[in-house]
């Protein structure tokens, strides 16, 4: 199988500080990974450089094939082979877009610019992605109206617009209710498994949120990989309690994940 993503000793310096600190880490095709660690351990960093828009100071980051920084790679050709939605991205949407407009953008790989001519093939797509994440009774509604829950939704489907070969996703669950998260969820477990779609690396703070059908966990602490490999054994207490600094117990009942705290005392 080939490599998706490929890091190798890839550190990220900035203020004489290391804020990826010698990562080496691949994803395989077929492979979907949670990342997991404290704020301010470099999980956004990482992401950034999954989708091209960070190089490495030093260390080597193929994506999908194509070493950055390498004469020959364009990320130009890149990104539109990549999809990512985080919290950056919500805030470069323009509020007033509707809900379609949105979406329908990405296929032109910019976030502003509104053309009357899309191709009807293209407004084809778009319904179809919001109808796959619930979003059908918003299509013509202001996206600076939506509330956080459906925002992330619509930033899911414009990812997945461009038909990306891997999918980025920081927190998409952040900020929701419990019904919103677990039917994100349950959205995502349905994608997780589709043999169809991209490959996929979500980033969360919650075990509660991986969704059945991620493979494979990376748990990082203060910039290193502190473990790497398949959910079953990596994802485990002792890890989890290392990752975040406190005795934590991890539990998974069914196909989904607890975490908690060991009691004082
Ligand atoms: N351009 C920059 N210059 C200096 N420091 C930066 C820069 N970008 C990020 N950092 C720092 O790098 C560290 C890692 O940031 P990053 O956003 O990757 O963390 P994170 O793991 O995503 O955290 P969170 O869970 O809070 O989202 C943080 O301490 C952050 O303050
Ligand atoms: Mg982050």
């Amino acid at each position: 199988m080939s490599d998706v993503l490929e890091l190798l000793d890839v550190s990220v310096v900035r203020d004489g500080r290391a804020l990826v600190d010698d990562v080496s880490w691949a994803v395989k095709e077929g492979e979907r990974w949670v990342i997991l660690g404290p704020n301010g351990a470099g999980k956004t960093t990482l992401l950034n450089i999954a989708s091209s828009y960070l190089f490495p100071t030093t260390g080597t980051a193929s994506i999908l094939g194509e070493q950055l920084g390498k004469p020959g790679t364009d990320v130009f050709e890149l990104r539109p082979r990549i999809g990512m939605a985080g919290a950056a991205m919500a805030e470069k949407m323009p509020k007033r877009q509707t809900v379609l407009q949105v979406v329908l953008t990405a296929a032109y790989g910019m976030t502003a610019t509104w053309h009357e001519d899309y191709e009807e093939v293209d407004e084809q797509r778009a319904r179809a992605f919001l109808d796959r994440l619930g979003m059908t009774e918003f299509l013509d509604r202001k996206f600076g109206t939506l509330s956080e829950g459906e925002r992330k939704r619509t930033l899911i489907a414009r990812a997945m617009m461009t038909d990306p070969e891997l999918l980025l996703l920081d927190e998409p669950a952040a900020g929701l209710d419990l019904g919103g998260r677990e039917d994100l969820v349950r959205r995502l477990g349905r994608l997780a498994k589709d043999p169809y779609a991209p490959s996929m690396v979500m980033v969360t703070h919650h075990v509660e949120e991986i969704a059945p059908g991620f493979t494979h966990v990376l748990m990082i602490r203060q910039g290193k990989v502190l473990a790497a490999g398949p959910m079953e054994t990596e994802l485990s207490s002792r890890n989890l309690s290392l990752c975040f600094g406190l005795p934590l117990v991890v539990e998974q009942r069914g196909n989904r994940w607890t975490a908690q705290g060991l009691p004082l005392g």
